[in-house]
């Protein structure tokens, strides 16, 4: 540790923390501009200035290191007038027209800054030529008249996001920011994901969806975590007269530290379906709103009626405890013949070997990552950003997918195999592990890859020509971190891919990470739902579709069920077939617990108050455990648990 003093308080510090942290772990403020916690230390706005005992000249306290015994000034006259001077010269540069941005008024780091120092104006006239207004992009507009090159955007495109897509072009007063080397945002290689915007400190980049909808500083704000897929990243939800106005990253949280992808920030909150908000029951043709005791008492009677004729699906974006009530109403009381989650894909994704699964700080240290059966641009795209941003430190990058994939750029060796040769493929990179000499394993089971003809046979069969399986081998085994991320195209099939994943963890000592699919598959996987529904004379089906967008396989596989009970938020082509509609609520309007895709057991927070005729989940499966007159065990049915196999 290191001990310094700052403004006459002793602090104690470990070492390489900057003289900025070691102030704020002593309760001194130092303005900043250029400076975040979640990116490196830049260096460049000079606002952070100090002055050290010994030192000649006033220093950047951001980008200097603290050292045993240094006496720190953070509050004197000269640093007063050096910041104000800086300030000044920002203003003048570009067009700092407060009351004409959405952000004045306490969202503004350089507003606040300037009231900070005591500024009611500034004394030279502004000197600026305008600069262009970037309107090409769907979620956000760049202003680049309210930039004050921080690079704050440009680092976290490159070192949280890992993208690299914005830089600076221009000397002097003519700098900008640029996309793609001079793109039009909307046109660049911008993967929409918006943590530039969230770090933007001015009113540069502004996000469309939320320009004049109200002060961040004045929402009411809910920490919770984005339920938009298995990664499960931490938000912070701006609330505002029942609304959600803007959704941010929440740079606390330790599995996302900030970032999140377009689907998590923008696209959740682009719902433009009908909502649902009474309970509704077929007649004459059409959907009549009735009450909920008349919606409740004639499912009841149905289900009481269908025997064991009964298919129950369930959504696994819903919280843990709506999935568990709902496999104890229905695989219990109900005794239906199928009870499961409507996602058809993970009935494999079982691990045989549980240690040999890891988590996503595993991706993020990873020297080495083997990609099989997923796109982490299309889908988990903030684990595809844990991989991505790595680049830099000399990750490689293995792509095997039969189709294009979006990572295939970035990839050392994107390996396009032919279509089911996964498991020969992954079977000749373990022969190729273990012929080379990189085993890490002591089991005798991979014997069989030794013979000679295993790397050929795996060229025949994958496509893929040996000497590349060999480089890819020897990839993997000098590898010190390796990590295999695998996806719906290996656990859709059960042709042996995923025995031999394990395997090939086994001997290079990698970690293996299944993205799963939905918010809560893991939960839905651990309380047994992960069972494919195939129909066989199901006369009732009990859909909680919860907010989810049904599936064109979903409509098909349901297609010739005679009655349906629909349990939905939002309209959909299913409605049009529902026998009874129950009205529940969406995501931002109900709380619970889920289990990302590596075992982590996180709390979803209520945001918003739902429709007044609108249920939870859970009320209606008690209200239908009530109507059957089920006695749970003498356990009140509001209190029916089971603990979650949580691996870390
Ligand atoms: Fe230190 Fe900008 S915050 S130089």
């Amino acid at each position: 540790m290191i001990s310094l003093t700052i403004d006459g308080k002793q602090v104690e510090v470990p070492e390489g923390t900057s003289v900025l942290r070691a102030a704020e772990k002593a309760g001194i403020n130092i303005p900043t501009l250029c400076d975040h916690p979640a990116l490196p230390p830049y260096g460049g706005c000079r606002l952070c200035v100090v002055e050290v005992q010994g030192f000649r000249t006033p220093i950047a306290s951001c980008t200097l290191p603290a050292n045993q015994g240094m006496v720190v000034s953070t509050d004197t006259e000269r640093l007063r007038s050096i910041r104000k001077f800086v300030l000044t010269m920002l203003f003048s540069e570009r067009n700092h027209f407060c009351p004409y941005c959405q952000k004045t008024g306490g969202d503004c780091e350089l507003q606040n800054a300037a009231y900070g120092e005591d500024m009611t104006h500034w004394p030279i006239s502004p000197n600026w030529s305008p600069f262009s207004v970037d309107a090409s992009h769907p979620y956000f507009i760049f202003d680049h008249n309210r930039c004050i090159l921080c690079r704050r955007c440009v680092r976290a495109c490159a070192n949280l996001v890992g993208n690299f897509t914005l830089d600076m072009e221009n000397r002097g007063a003519r700098t900008q920011i640029v996309a793609d080397y001079g793109l039009p945002m909307g046109e660049s290689s911008c993967v929409r994901c918006g943590t530039c915007v969230q770090v933007c400190p001015t009113g540069a980049l502004i996000e469309r969806s939320s320009a004049y909808q109200g002060l961040e500083k004045d929402a009411q704000e809910i920490q919770s975590i984005c339920t938009a897929c298995s990664v499960g990243c931490g938000v912070r939800l701006l609330v505002r007269d029942n609304r959600i106005i803007r959704i941010l990253g929440d740079f606390e949280a330790p599995l996302n530290g900030g970032v999140l992808c377009n689907l998590g920030r923008y696209q959740s909150l682009e719902d433009d379906r009908q909502r649902v908000k009474v309970p509704m029951v077929r007649k004459d043709g059409g959907l009549s709103p009735v009450s909920w005791a008349e919606a409740i008492n004639l499912v009841a009677g149905k289900l009481e009626n269908a025997g064991d004729k009964v298919a129950a699906l369930i959504s696994s974006r819903l919280p843990a405890e709506d999935l568990y009530t709902f496999k104890r109403l229905f695989g219990k009381d109900v005794q239906a013949r199928v009870v499961a989650s409507l996602e058809e894909d993970f009935t494999t994704a079982k691990a045989g070997n549980e240690n040999l699964y890891g988590n996503l700080e595993d991706l993020k240290k990873s020297d080495c990552v083997l990609v099989v059966g997923a796109d982490l641009v299309k889908s988990h795209q903030v684990a595809g950003f844990f991989i991505k941003r790595n680049r830099p430190n000399g990750l490689s990058l293995i792509v095997v997918d039969p189709s294009e994939n979006e990572m295939d750029d970035i990839a050392q060796f994107t390996l396009h195999n032919k279509k089911g040769s996964d498991a020969e493929l992954v079977h000749g990179l373990i022969a190729g592990v273990v012929n080379l000499g990189f085993n890490k394993s002591n089991a005798a089971s991979f014997t069989s890859a030794l013979e000679p003809l295993a790397i050929s046979e795996a060229a025949e069969t994958s496509g893929i020509p040996a000497e590349t399986l060999l480089a890819v081998s020897r990839e993997l085994g000098v590898a010190q971190n390796p990590v295999i991320v695998f996806g719906k195209g290996i656990t859709r099939k059960n042709d042996g891919a995923l025995q031999q994943l394990e395997e090939l963890a086994s001997v290079t000592g990698a970690r293996l990470i299944n993205p799963m699919g939905k918010a809560n598959s893991a939960a839905a996987q651990s309380y047994g739902l992960n069972v494919k529904f195939v129909p066989d004379g199901d006369q009732v089906l009990f859909l909680a579709l919860g907010d989810e967008q049904p599936s064109e396989r979903l409509q098909e596989s349901i297609a010739g069920i005679p009655f349906m009970i629909l349990q939905t938020s939002h309209s959909s082509p299913l409605m049009e077939t529902a026998d009874v509609v129950l009205p529940v609520v969406d995501w931002t309007e109900q709380s619970g617990y889920y289990l990302n895709l590596e075992g982590r057991l996180q709390y979803a927070e209520q945001a918003l108050i739902p429709p007044p005729m609108v249920w939870s989940n859970r009320e209606t499966f008690h209200a239908l455990a009530k109507a059957m007159n089920f006695k749970p065990d003498g356990v009140a049915i509001s209190d029916w648990r089971e603990p979650l196999v949580i691996r870390n």
